[in-house]
């Protein structure tokens, strides 16, 4: 039976934290409000536990899972020679939406990492994960709290909708604030690389890391910074196609716009992903808008609410344009592209 729980971040009340707590001592999963996305969590330590995870994301064993801690001290506790740079990052950047990659200690179970000889580690700045990690005392090892393939939970109906019977206790703290996930810098070789864009954005990163690279299967340059198709697999996906149009603003309007024509006379419901200056440009067609706010924090912030609240309304595609791929827009623009299956249309 899944039981959900409003908390207050600002007032947190100590006796829902311990309750659970106690879920996550006791083995059981609870889904919890960080800064980023809900994740799905499990007493990293515990191997058992750590496959429930699994089993109710419907995940691949292969794709290991991130260990959230709620004290600096605990990293030396799940990592191995925890290297000084990894030191600086994290008293810069934690707590924050910064993952790294470390060697991973004995005390973790091979399970969280897939079997490999690491392991991604963060400490979340949401109060209410804090609370519950310092409650726990125990590493916590959770993904996002959603379906897997499908887009991250940033709000406690999410993790409803898509984990409803399957965790103990979701914990609801109101909108995850960030709304895209961690950024992941694997510090196991030399460089450092990016393994996944997200909350911190890279040009933070490198004014401690100036040798950080970029893997390449993420971000393959071409000439134009486009993935080839089929690199990909399906990630952060609505249930409707997702149409990513991108392009010079004005060629993306008018083929984002034929195409609503041209769908809606064939019978077809379309859904539009936009900013809210770009209103006046679709508001007269035969679509549903949904509009994720004004600048790049809240489209970010919106854009999985976007994505299911179209699903919703029952939608058989959604269209979406690129943004700017600075700052934050580079993991936009990282699960807009994973959301679409790596394919983009390109405009003008
Ligand atoms: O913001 C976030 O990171 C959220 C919140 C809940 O903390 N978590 C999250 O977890 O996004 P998840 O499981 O949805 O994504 C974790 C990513 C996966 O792509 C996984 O492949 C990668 O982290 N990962 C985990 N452990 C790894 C490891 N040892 N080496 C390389 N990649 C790893
Ligand atoms: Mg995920």
């Amino acid at each position: 039976m899944t039981r959900l729980l409003s908390i207050d971040p600002l007032h947190i009340d100590d006796a829902l934290i311990q309750r659970a707590a106690q879920v996550i001592r006791k083995g059981g999963l609870v889904a919890f409000p960080t800064e980023t996305v809900y994740g799905l969590g499990a007493n990293a330590l515990d191997s058992a536990a750590v496959a429930r995870i699994f089993t109710a994301k419907g995940r691949p064993a292969s794709d290991p899972v991130i260990v959230h801690i709620g004290e600096r001290d605990q990293l030396d506790q799940v990592a191995l020679n925890v290297p000084p740079l990894a030191s600086r990052l994290a008293e810069r950047f934690w707590p924050g939406p910064l993952t790294l990659v470390l060697t991973r200690h004995p005390s973790i179970p091979a399970i969280v990492s897939s079997g490999m000889p690491t392991v991604a580690v963060r400490m979340p700045s949401h109060p209410v994960a804090l609370a519950l990690l310092r409650a726990a005392q125990v590493p916590i090892a959770a993904p996002s709290a959603n379906r897997f393939s499908r887009p991250s939970a940033t709000t406690a109906q999410h993790v409803l909708e898509d984990l409803h019977g399957a965790v103990d206790l979701i914990l609801d703290g109101g909108p995850a604030s960030i709304g895209l996930e961690s950024t992941i810098v694997d510090l196991t070789g030399d460089p450092p690389v990016v393994l996944r864009p997200g909350g911190i954005p890279l040009e933070d990163l490198r004014t401690l890391l100036p040798a950080l690279q970029v893997q390449v299967r993420l971000l393959r340059e071409d000439e134009d910074g486009i993935l080839a198709p089929g690199m990909l697999y399906k990630h952060y996906s609505p249930r409707a196609p997702l149409l990513l149009f991108d392009g010079p603003h004005q060629s993306v309007v008018e083929a984002m716009r034929r195409t609503v024509l041209d769908m809606h006379s064939r019978g077809k419901a379309v859904g539009l992903l936009i900013a809210s200056g770009e209103r006046s440009s679709f508001d007269d067609l035969p679509a549903l808008l949904f509009d994720m706010g004004g600048d790049l924090a809240a489209i970010s912030s919106q854009l999985f609410e976007g994505m299911r609240s179209l699903d919703r309304q029952g939608v058989d595609a959604i269209l979406v344009h690129g943004y700017d791929r600075v700052g934050l827009g580079l993991a936009l623009w990282d699960r807009l592209l994973r959301a679409a299956e790596g394919r983009v249309i390109e405009c003008g």
